[in-house]
C-alpha cells in the first residue's frame, strides 16, 4: 500500500446480474442496486463486493422494482421512478438527479482510500444546508462544521463537543428547492465533513470496511425520513406510562427515600409514573442484585409504589463484576460470553463495580445468556431497564482496538464492534424483558446506540450540564435524534451535572414536557431537585407544565403510534415545514419546534423575559390566551418564567384529556381542542397503551377531519372498547352557533379555558402570576362517545 490516496478511476467493466448492478474500476469495485425507486444503495471497495453486507442497521430487503439502464460511451445511466443516477465511465463519479434532470447530488472526486480509509467526496452545492446525524452537538444546519461517529462516554459535555454517546450516519442535504438523504451503513468510526475545512466538496469517510451507503430522495423532509426508517426500522409503541413524566436521580436510596418521593408527588399532585434506580440500588455495583441493606425487600417496595401507579425503573450497565461465586460471572465465564483479548484471555476495564468483564452483545448467543439473567428483575416486577455506560465505558476510556467481538459471527475487532455494542446491549435488555413478559410493551432505555436503536429503546442525551446553554442544546439534540429516526428521546431535565437555578429548573421543566421522553435526573451530591425542592413559585410552574404534559397524553400517543407507522419524530424543527427558508437556520429560530404538526413550542433561556419568535406563514393563536396572530413575521413575545411561549397553528385538532396522576388512571373525557379558520386531518388513536393487541386489530382508530364549517369524527376503527365516555369540544377562533350532530341540533355552551393555573406567591403584595392565561366565552358542546360517525356542522 503507498503512502498517498488511490482512488476509482476509469470502469473498465460493467455488469448486470438481475438488478444488480456491478462495476470494476482501476483500483476498486462498485456495486448499486435500487432498494425502492426513492433509495438506491452504493457499495464500493478495494475488493470484490459480496453478494450480501450483512448489517446491525438495515432490516429492510429491495423491494422488486425494475430500473432501466442505459449504457453510452462514457456513462451508465440507472433511473428508477424517482431517482436518475449517472456512473461516469471515465473516472467512476456518481451523479444523481431527479426525474427532471435536475442535479441533487454529485462526487467531487471518485472515492477514494487513504490506507484502509475510504472516502466519498460531494460537491457542496450553492447555500446547501445539512441536517442530521442524531445526537450531535451545534446548530440545525451543520454546514462548516465536521462530526466523528465514534460512541464516546462524555460526562458534563461541552455543548460543541463531539462525539458524543451515540451514533447514527445518516444526514439529509437540502438545496435548490430539493432535498436527499445519504446513509452511511459502516460501523467503524467515520466523519462528516460539511466544508469544514474546504469549500470544494462535503465528504463523508470510514476508517475501514466497505463504503456502503444508501442514498434517498423524496420531495420532503418528511418523505426522507420515511424511507430512512423503512430501512433502519421504526420505533414499536412504547408503553403508554413511558410516555409520562419520570423521576429519577443518583441515586435514590434506600427504600424508606423511595417511599416517601412517590407519597410526595401524590400528596403535592404532581403527575409522575416512573421513578428510578440508579446504581446505589446494588450490592457492590453489581448488576442482578439488590443491597441487602438499602433495598432490603425490592418486591414488596415495588409492588407498593406500584399501587399508586408508579412504575420503577432500574439502571442495567454492562460491566459484570470479575468475582468468582457471583452468578453473572460464573455464567458467563463458563458459557464464554465475555469480550476477548486476541489471545482469548476476557477483556478487563473497569467501571463501576471494579474491575469486569463486558458481555459480547453483538453474538445471538450472549444475548439469550443475558436474557436469561433479566427474569431477576422482571419477577420483582421491574418494568423499566436504563441501559448506561454501554458505549461501552471503562475507567481511563479508549478501549484497545484489537479486542475481538462476535459481530453475528462475522468476527471484528473493537474498531468496527464499538458503534454497534450499545445497541446490541439494548436489544439484548428488550428482547429479553419481552420473553420475561410476552404480553407487554418492554420499556429501555439507552445511552448507546447505532443506526437502528429505535427499534429496541429510547435514547437520552446522557451527562448534560444544568446551564442555559444545555437547556437549548437539549432542544437542538432531541430534535435532531427525530432527525435520524429516534423519536423517543430526551435529555435529563434540570440538567445531570451541576445544580439547576430555581429558574432554569423551571423553563426546563416547562420545554422538556413538550418533548418524546420526559425524565428529571440529577447527579450524585447534588441537591434536591425534585419538583418541589425548588421552592413555592417553581413547585407550582412544575405541577402546571407536567399536568398540561398528562393533558396532552392523546395528542402524544396519537403521534408516538403516527412515528411507529412512518418514522415521523414527535418533536420536529422548522425543517420539516420549511426547509428552504432562511429563518429556518437562523441561529435565533433554530429552537422553536413544533409537537406534532400544529403545537409549535418556542424555548428560551430561564433569564430571558422576551422572546423574539419566527411566526412562520399563516395564522396562529397563543395557545394560553387564544389571542390570533398573523403570520409570516417575527415578533417579540413576552414569557415570564410560568408563561413559555406556545402557539397553535389555525385549522388544529389538539386532542387531550383530563388531568390524572399517572397514566394507569383512564381518561373519561376526551377534550378536542379545534382551531378555526383552517382546516386539517387528525388521527386518533387508543389502545390498552401496555399489551401488543392492538397488532391483532385491538385499537381504536378515528379520523378526525377539521373544514371551514364543519368537523366530521369518522367512524372509529378497530376493535379496542373505549373507556371515554363522553367527547367535549371546545371552540377557538371561532363561535360556532347553531350547531348540528349528524342532523340534529346540540346545546351549546360558553366557558373558560385553562391549560395551567395561575402561579400564586406566598408574598401577598404581589400579583398573583399568570392570571393572564386563560381565553374566556369559549362555544364548548359534550357529545356522549360513541364510535359512529359524528359529522358536526354550524
Ligand atoms: C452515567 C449516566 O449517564 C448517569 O445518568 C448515571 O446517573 C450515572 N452514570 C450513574 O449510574
Amino acid at each position: 500500500m503507498g503512502k498517498i490516496s488511490v482512488g476509482l478511476n476509469k470502469v473498465d467493466q460493467i455488469s448486470v446480474e438481475k438488478d444488480y448492478f456491478n462495476f470494476k474500476s482501476d483500483n476498486g469495485f462498485g456495486a448499486i442496486k435500487f432498494y425502492r425507486d426513492s433509495v438506491v444503495n452504493v457499495r464500493i471497495s478495494r475488493d470484490k463486493i459480496p453478494k450480501k453486507s450483512p448489517s446491525f442497521a438495515v432490516i429492510q430487503k429491495p423491494e422488486k422494482i425494475k430500473p432501466s439502464y442505459v449504457q453510452d460511451e462514457g456513462s451508465l445511466s440507472l433511473e428508477s421512478h424517482k431517482i436518475r443516477l449517472e456512473l461516469n465511465l471515465k473516472n467512476a463519479c456518481l451523479s444523481f438527479f431527479d426525474k427532471n434532470s435536475k442535479l441533487i447530488s454529485r462526487d467531487a472526486l471518485s472515492t477514494r482510500w487513504t490506507g484502509t480509509e475510504v472516502t466519498v467526496c460531494k460537491e457542496l452545492m450553492q447555500d446547501e444546508k445539512f441536517v442530521g446525524l442524531g445526537e450531535k452537538t451545534g446548530p440545525l444546519n451543520r454546514r462548516g462544521n465536521a462530526y466523528v461517529n465514534w460512541n464516546t462516554d462524555k460526562f458534563g459535555y461541552a455543548v460543541d463537543e463531539d462525539p458524543l454517546y451515540l451514533s447514527t450516519p445518516f444526514y439529509i442535504g437540502i438545496h435548490n428547492g430539493l432535498v436527499y438523504g445519504i446513509f452511511v451503513d459502516n460501523s467503524h468510526k467515520t466523519t462528516f465533513n460539511f466544508g469544514a475545512s474546504t469549500d470544494r466538496f462535503s465528504w463523508f469517510s470510514a476508517e475501514d470496511g466497505l463504503m456502503n451507503y444508501y442514498f434517498i430522495y423524496g420531495n420532503t423532509v418528511a418523505d426522507i425520513i420515511e424511507d430512512y426508517t423503512w430501512l433502519t426500522g421504526r420505533m414499536k409503541l412504547p408503553p403508554l406510562w413511558s410516555l409520562g413524566f419520570q423521576q429519577c436521580r443518583y441515586s435514590y436510596y434506600p427504600d424508606s427515600e423511595i417511599y416517601q418521593l412517590a407519597q410526595t408527588f401524590r400528596e403535592k399532585k404532581i403527575p409522575c409514573d416512573v421513578l428510578y434506580l440508579d446504581i446505589h440500588y446494588m450490592q457492590d455495583y453489581k448488576a442482578f442484585t439488590f443491597h441487602e441493606e438499602r433495598f432490603p425487600e425490592p418486591a414488596k417496595m415495588i409492588a407498593h409504589i406500584r399501587e399508586s401507579g408508579f412504575k420503577t425503573a432500574v439502571i442495567l450497565d454492562p460491566g459484570i463484576k470479575v468475582e468468582k461465586g457471583y452468578p453473572p460471572y460464573d455464567s458467563g465465564i463458563s458459557e464464554e460470553v465475555f469480550v476477548k483479548y486476541p489471545d482469548g484471555e476476557n477483556y478487563t476495564g473497569e467501571v463501576w463495580p471494579g474491575k469486569s468483564h463486558f458481555p459480547d452483545f453483538t453474538a445471538a448467543k450472549v444475548r439469550k445468556w443475558w436474557q436469561r439473567l433479566l427474569p431477576f428483575y422482571a419477577d420483582l416486577g421491574i418494568k423499566g431497564f436504563w441501559n448506561d455506560m454501554n458505549e461501552p465505558a471503562a475507567w481511563g476510556q479508549c478501549l484497545p482496538n484489537f479486542l475481538e467481538f462476535d459481530f453475528e459471527g462475522q468476527k471484528t475487532t473493537h474498531r468496527e464492534a464499538r458503534n454497534v455494542y450499545g445497541m446490541q446491549m439494548a436489544r439484548a435488555t428488550a428482547e429479553g424483558v419481552h420473553s420475561c413478559n410476552p404480553s407487554e410493551r418492554p420499556f429501555v432505555l439507552t445511552r448507546a446506540g447505532f443506526s437502528g436503536i429505535q427499534r429496541f429503546s429510547a435514547v437520552w442525551t446522557g451527562d448534560n450540564v444544568s446551564s442555559d446553554e444545555h437547556l437549548m442544546a437539549g432542544v437542538r439534540l432531541v430534535n435532531s435524534l427525530g432527525l435520524t429516526g429516534i423519536s423517543f428521546c430526551g435529555n435529563d431535565a434540570g440538567g445531570f451535572v451541576g445544580e439547576a437555578s430555581p429558574e432554569l429548573y423551571a423553563r426546563w421543566i416547562s420545554v422538556a414536557a413538550f418533548q418524546p421522553f420526559f425524565r428529571a435526573h440529577s447527579n450524585v451530591n447534588t441537591r434536591d431537585a425534585e419538583p418541589w425542592s425548588f421552592g413555592e413559585i417553581v413547585e407550582q410552574i412544575a405541577r402546571n407544565y407536567i399536568g398540561l404534559r398528562y393533558k396532552l397524553m392523546p395528542l402524544i400517543y396519537s403521534l408516538m403510534r403516527e412515528s411507529s407507522v412512518n418514522g415521523m419524530p414527535l418533536c420536529r424543527s422548522f425543517v420539516f415545514e420549511h426547509p428552504h427558508h432562511e429563518n429556518t437556520y437562523r441561529e435565533e429560530f433554530q429552537h422553536q419546534f413544533f409537537m406534532g404538526r400544529d403545537l409549535m413550542v418556542c424555548p428560551l433561556e430561564s433569564a430571558e423575559k422576551f422572546l423574539k419568535i419566527w411566526l412562520p406563514p399563516g395564522l396562529w393563536f397563543n395557545f394560553w390566551t387564544g389571542e390570533e396572530l398573523k403570520g409570516d413575521r417575527e415578533i417579540i413575545v413576552e414569557a415570564p418564567l410560568w408563561k413559555l411561549p406556545v402557539f397553535v397553528r389555525a385549522g388544529a385538532l389538539i386532542p387531550m384529556q383530563e388531568l390524572s396522576q399517572h397514566l394507569d388512571e383512564k381518561p373519561k373525557s376526551l377534550i378536542l381542542h379545534v382551531y378555526g379558520k383552517g382546516s386539517s386531518t387528525f388521527s386518533f388513536y387508543q389502545d390498552d397503551g401496555a399489551s401488543y393487541n392492538y397488532e391483532n386489530k385491538d385499537y381504536k382508530l378515528r379520523e378526525i377531519v377539521l373544514q371551514e364549517n364543519s368537523l366530521l369524527l369518522n367512524k372509529s376503527i378497530g376493535n379496542y372498547p373505549s373507556e371515554l365516555r363522553d367527547i367535549k369540544i371546545i371552540f377557538h377562533g371561532i363561535s360556532p352557533e347553531n350547531i348540528k350532530v349528524n342532523g340534529l341540533g346540540l346545546k351549546t355552551e360558553k366557558v373558560r379555558n385553562r391549560f395551567v393555573e395561575p402561579v400564586y406567591s406566598i408574598d401577598t403584595f404581589s400579583e398573583d402570576k399568570g392570571r393572564d392565561m386563560y381565553e374566556e366565552n369559549l362555544t364548548q358542546i359534550t357529545l356522549d362517545y360513541s364510535d359512529d360517525e359524528m359529522m358536526i356542522k354550524w
